[in-house]
């Protein structure tokens, strides 16, 4: 898809580089992608994580759904389109900001197979860390923390994932956390763990 609507722009390269950036913060940029149902505990999870790593002394930056649908994308819905469109820009922001030097964590449904793996492609393979927060969906409509899940069985809410909007999961995610099973801090050190693994902290 190449929708690219000016003309006459330039690239324009940089001085500094991504690696002078990642030397002066002693880490690699990346983007942990967390996607998940609503109420799965992606936000929580990063949040976890972040928190973690800032213990570390890591530079961080989580994108969270919910609040970048209230800047960014507020022009944004949850037609498969708007959801496309959402996906697109958070994977073009992710990109910049890892390209900063940072481990930003995105926390967004993303429920669409294709729209994950236009982000992912915007990177280099190793840059990219998909993380499937799973839990039966049951499990989270019993969390149900906004509400939301009570609301779309009564109709009140259209579209919505899991109840009448789908949520196609990874096949081929780098990690799986399912946190019906797992307690908060078992899932923040399985993705510390893998970050250590790959050396990228
Ligand atoms: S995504 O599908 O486009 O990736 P995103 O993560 O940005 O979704 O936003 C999901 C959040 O919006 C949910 O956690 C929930 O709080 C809220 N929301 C409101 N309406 C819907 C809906 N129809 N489907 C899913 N989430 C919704």
């Amino acid at each position: 898809m190449n929708n690219q609507k000016a003309t006459n722009i330039t690239w324009h390269d940089a001085e500094i580089t991504k690696t002078d950036r990642e030397k002066l913060l002693a880490q690699k940029g990346c983007i942990l992608w967390f996607t998940g149902l609503s109420g799965s505990g992606k936000s929580t999870l990063a949040h976890a994580v972040e928190s973690a790593l800032y213990e570390q002394k890591h530079l961080t930056y989580v994108l969270d759904g919910d609040n970048i649908r209230h800047g960014l994308n507020k022009n944004l819905g949850f037609s498969p389109e708007d959801r496309q469109e959402n996906i697109r820009r958070i994977g073009e922001v992710a990109k910049l900001f890892a390209d900063a030097g940072l481990i930003v964590m995105t926390a967004f449904i993303s429920p669409y197979r294709e729209d994950r793996n236009i982000a992912r492609a915007l990177v280099k393979e190793n840059e990219f860390i998909e993380i499937y927060v799973k839990v039966p969906l049951k499990v989270a409509e019993a969390r149900d923390p906004k509400g939301l899940y009570k609301k779309a069985r009564a109709g009140e809410i259209k579209e919505f994932t899991g109840i009448d909007a789908p949520y196609e999961d990874p096949l081929n995610p780098e990690l799986v956390i399912d946190t019906s099973q797992l307690s908060l801090e078992q899932s923040t050190e399985a993705v510390l763990d893998y970050l250590k693994s790959k050396n990228l902290v």
